[in-house]
């Protein structure tokens, strides 16, 4: 039996308007998304900037209708049953939280209120985030006097207040420093582990990497690549092999093209990059063709094929660079 699924979406779109008769500037932000989530999983939706991931991930936390297609989160339809969504899922949205003047504490004690539950009770479950959060401490100080990293951890106990079965996290380590995301993954670990399933945007590589059971790479609202990192880095087979050329790159690719141990080549950011089944074997080889054509590289690098080798080989661009 494949496991239960907690999100699945088919054929999702979402085409923000444009202007005037002619529609222009209209903006087709989620292009047919279809997904599939399994409980307990850690998910990861890995794209650049304006790829289309905050859109869905809105219209999967009921925020936003889509234009065409289904998601059904949590055994309920988005557009049918939002209020029962509603109720099993948390979403923290893209660095939100303006409240600098209420403590942590009281943050998290109004949110229990507003899901229903007694002073008592929302008092006790405030107390038990904190402790999971390792906010005890600051916990009756005011938010803003709290660290970057200390009001994303709160952020994340708001959205956990009233125990959802799925928690959205829309980009929860942008701007933190590495200490501080090393220890929010550790946090993100733990809520898997405690039996939420966790579906994260983030457009770091390192990150969708490290944490993600499983991830969707997304390009301008459509899906190009889906699995675990080590299965869409493994789609890769070998390794990749950069060369810096002081002179007529489009002749070394020629060359390299033509050689039986190149599964492909071609240039990026300036640099030939070729796919071969085995580095420590093309390098020599690669030097003696080259020394054969009175070619000499400038630089040479090889290394094991990364999450962006597989963004770049679905879509023609590096993410490091669409990201920065
Ligand atoms: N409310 C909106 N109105 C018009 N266009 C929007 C709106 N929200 C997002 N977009 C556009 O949709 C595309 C996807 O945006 P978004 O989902 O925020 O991407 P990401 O979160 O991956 O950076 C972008 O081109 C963005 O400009
Ligand atoms: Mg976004």
């Amino acid at each position: 039996m494949s496991p239960e699924a907690i999100i699945e979406t088919a054929g999702l779109r979402r085409v923000f308007k444009g202007h005037g008769r002619d529609q222009r500037g209209a903006v087709e932000a989620v292009a047919g998304v279809d997904l599939r989530v399994e409980a307990g999983d850690i998910f990861g939706f890995l794209g650049p900037n304006g790829a289309g991931k905050t859109t869905t991930l809105r219209i999967l936390a009921t925020l936003l209708p889509p234009t065409a297609g289904t998601a059904r989160v949590a055994g309920f339809d988005v557009a049918h049953k939002p209020e029962e969504v509603r109720k099993r899922i948390g979403y923290v949205a893209q660095a939100g939280g303006s409240y600098r003047e209420s403590t942590g504490r009281e943050e998290l004690v109004i949110q229990g209120r507003l899901f229903g539950m007694s002073k008592a009770d929302a008092g006790r479950r405030a107390q038990e985030i904190l402790d999971a959060l390792d906010l005890s401490d600051a916990a009756d100080r005011t938010c803003g006097t709290y660290s970057g990293g200390m009001r994303r951890r709160l952020n994340i106990g708001i959205g956990m207040v009233h125990r959802p079965v799925v928690l959205f996290l829309d980009e929860p380590t942008t701007g933190l420093d590495p200490q501080a995301r090393a220890r929010m993954w550790d946090e993100i670990r733990k809520l898997r582990d405690g039996g939420t399933s966790v579906f994260l945007t983030t457009h770091y590589l390192e990150e969708a990497d490290a944490l993600c059971d499983r991830l969707a790479i997304i390009d301008h609202g459509r899906i190009v690549a889906e699995g675990s990192p080590s299965q869409l880095k493994r789609e890769i087979a070998g390794d990749v092999l950069t060369i810096g050329v002081d002179g007529d790159c489009d002749r070394v690719i020629e060359l390299m093209a033509a050689q039986s141990f190149v599964r492909e080549a071609g240039l990026e950011d300036g640099l030939v990059r070729l796919y071969v089944d085995k580095g420590d074997e093309a390098v020599p080889s690669v030097l003696r063709i080259l020394d054969s054509h009175g070619l000499a590289p400038t630089t040479m690098n090889l290394h094991r094929p990364s999450l962006d080798d597989v963004f770049l080989k679905k879509t023609g661009r590096s993410l490091r660079e669409s990201a920065a």
